[in-house]
């Protein structure tokens, strides 16, 4: 009961800070400027191939030009997993009391996500790239965890997909080195996606503390493959053959790198030690955990 009590408490805070702090982007931003010369779209230590002797071949120009296209990835599959998340989200109110505070900040999330979801899509066709999709198995894999996932993978999934961009967003919207319409998206992003982020956390802690053994020990595994998604979807092999990168090797590249690898690492510390504390990486799932790169 304690536990619902709490619920609730946590959803009015949230509402009440949704109700101060919300954007909506198409006002909010200036659409109109044009991309400033010689500036980047992303900070390039963040960029995959930062510091790797593909890099170091590039020419500044280039380096900018994949600075454009890994941004163009990154919110082309953040508007994929936004779209999975809002489902989750929605599933999740399916059987609860539609007048609680729970539910109405569910809904209050769900129509960020909306914002958040055209706010990327509008700055992929403002930067004139592709929009990159993630692999053909990704989609499908993403198709089944969404619909037979458990409520604990749920907000594990989201937390997966929200804490790591989060994480590089907040190193970018204050980075001068890169555009402002790009800072402007990823400035209204961590505002508004650290309520969520609040919200999956003390929902999973609950979630863990009930759930049945078997969907614990499912929701490791799942979840751990889910992180594996995450991670090798971020960026799209395709943005490398955009700026004349052979993909399979660039991506490679990336893999390899010492650089890289630290940064994903890095990005999802915070995370994986929420995680352990919840008693996800417990079993069997830890290898998978490992082989995600997320956990070190
Ligand atoms: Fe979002
Ligand atoms: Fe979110």
């Amino acid at each position: 009961m304690d536990g619902l009590i709490d619920r609730e408490k946590t959803a009015e805070r949230l509402l009440a800070a949704s109700a101060k702090h919300s954007f909506d982007p198409d006002t909010e931003l200036d659409w109109e400027a044009p991309f400033e010369e010689g500036t980047y779209f992303w900070p390039p230590e963040l960029v995959s191939l930062y510091d790797t002797p593909l890099w170091k071949r590039l020419s500044p120009e280039q380096r900018i030009e994949l600075s454009r296209h890994e941004t163009a990835s990154l919110c082309s599959i953040g508007v994929w997993f936004e779209m999975i998340l809002m489902q989750l989200l929605l599933r999740h109110t399916y059987d609860l009391d539609p007048t609680s505070g729970h539910v109405r900040y569910a809904l209050t999330e769900i129509a960020d996500e909306c914002r958040h979801s055209k706010m990327f899509a509008r700055v992929v066709t403002k930067m004139d790239t592709p929009a990159y999709r993630p692999t053909r198995l990704d989609l499908q894999l993403g198709r089944a965890m969404k619909t037979i996932s458990t409520t604990p993978g749920a907000f594990t999934g989201t937390l997966l997909a929200e804490e790591i961009l989060d994480w590089m967003q907040r190193l970018t919207f204050p980075d001068e080195r890169v555009q402002p319409l790009v800072r402007g998206i990823t400035r209204i992003h961590v505002v508004e996606e650290a309520r969520h982020i609040r919200y999956a956390r003390e929902e999973l802690r609950r979630q863990m503390a009930t759930a049945p053994r078997w969907e614990i020990e499912f929701t490791r595994l799942s979840s751990a493959q889910a992180a594996r998604v995450v991670a090798r979807s971020l960026i799209s092999p395709q943005a490398y053959a955009s700026v004349g990168l052979d993909p399979e090797h660039a991506a490679e590249v990336a893999r390899r790198s010492p650089h890289r690898r630290e940064i994903m690492r890095q990005s999802a510390k915070r995370l994986m030690d929420f995680l352990d504390e919840v008693g996800l990486l417990r079993g069997p799932s830890r290898r998978l955990w490992r082989a995600s790169g997320l956990l070190a």
